[in-house]
């Protein structure tokens, strides 16, 4: 195996935390010295503004510095890469026009595999520890090309009733996506948004923690409108607000999923 791991952080229950779990873990990473690529991945580029302003996503979607453009021309990745301006830390920024990504997969050679080959180079050169890859709220081809690309998935999970509705999907299309990835492994499931005031989020525990042969991330993250402040301010909450609870809890999950990533 390369050196570098991809992580995806897929679900395809909408508002699950999926994109504020990507750049917080890409940033905690970075702080702890690794150097880490982040890929945006949906067409809503809400990766991207996590890390610069509207008019700076909007020229990269307009100027073809985008994953859109890297996969419609099935080019290798490195020449897609942006700075955050983190130490360590790239992006492969998004574009709206991801939304017809569907259409421009259907008609290429191998099309669950695109993905992968486009980071095939990056991965052998080994310069990145980690490789995160941001999914949109789907279940379709392009996603299977994220999980084809992936050596771990994280699935960040919202704890409401409608937050684990919809699981078992997203169990069952990784089961399809191991037919053509066999190495793709369930990291874990990260519980996100948590109101430990409220009773129901004791049973969304209990019932996760009992989802067979899936690992529970210890580390959860609680509501905290910090997290809406950093992203108001295009940064992840552990790059604006350190001392913030849900950055504190993003470093402990982030070291957590470096663990089970190395074992
Ligand atoms: N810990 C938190 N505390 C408060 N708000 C949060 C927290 N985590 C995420 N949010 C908010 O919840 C919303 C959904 O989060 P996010 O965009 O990360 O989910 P997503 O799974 O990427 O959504 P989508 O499926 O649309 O891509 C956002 O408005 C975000 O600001
Ligand atoms: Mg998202």
């Amino acid at each position: 195996m390369s050196k570098t791991k991809v992580i995806a952080f897929a679900n395809n229950k909408g508002g699950s935390g999926k994109t504020t779990t990507c750049s917080n873990v890409g940033c905690a990473m970075a702080a702890m010295g690794k150097k880490v690529l982040m890929i945006d991945g949906d067409m809503q580029i809400n990766l991207t503004i996590s890390y610069f302003n509207e008019d700076q996503a909007l020229e990269y979607a307009q100027n073809g510095k985008n994953i859109h453009t890297a996969i419609k021309e099935e080019k290798d990745i490195a020449d897609f890469v942006v700075e955050t301006g983190v130490e360590g830390l790239d992006l492969v920024p998004s574009s709206p026009l991801m939304s017809g990504i569907e259409f421009d997969l259907f008609g290429k050679w191998q099309r669950e595999l695109v993905l992968k080959k486009c980071l095939e180079r990056v991965r052998a050169k080994g310069y990145y520890d980690y490789i995160l890859i941001d999914s949109p709220p789907t279940l379709g081809g392009w996603v299977m090309n994220i999980m084809c690309a992936s050596d771990y998935l994280v699935i960040p999970v919202e704890a409401s009733p409608w937050g684990l509705f919809g699981l078992a999907n997203m169990f069952e299309f990784c089961n399809q996506a191991k037919n053509i990835a066999p190495n793709l492994k369930i990291l874990g499931i990260a519980i996100t948004k948590a109101d430990e005031r409220k009773k129901y989020f004791k049973q969304t525990l209990e019932t996760l923690k009992e989802t067979d042969g899936v690992r529970l991330f210890e580390n959860y993250i609680r509501v905290d409108s910090a997290v809406e402040w950093a992203q108001d301010n295009s940064k992840p909450v552990v790059a604006y607000k350190k001392t913030s609870r849900s950055a504190v809890e993003y470093i402990n999950l982030t070291k957590e999923i470096i663990e089970y990533a190395n074992r």
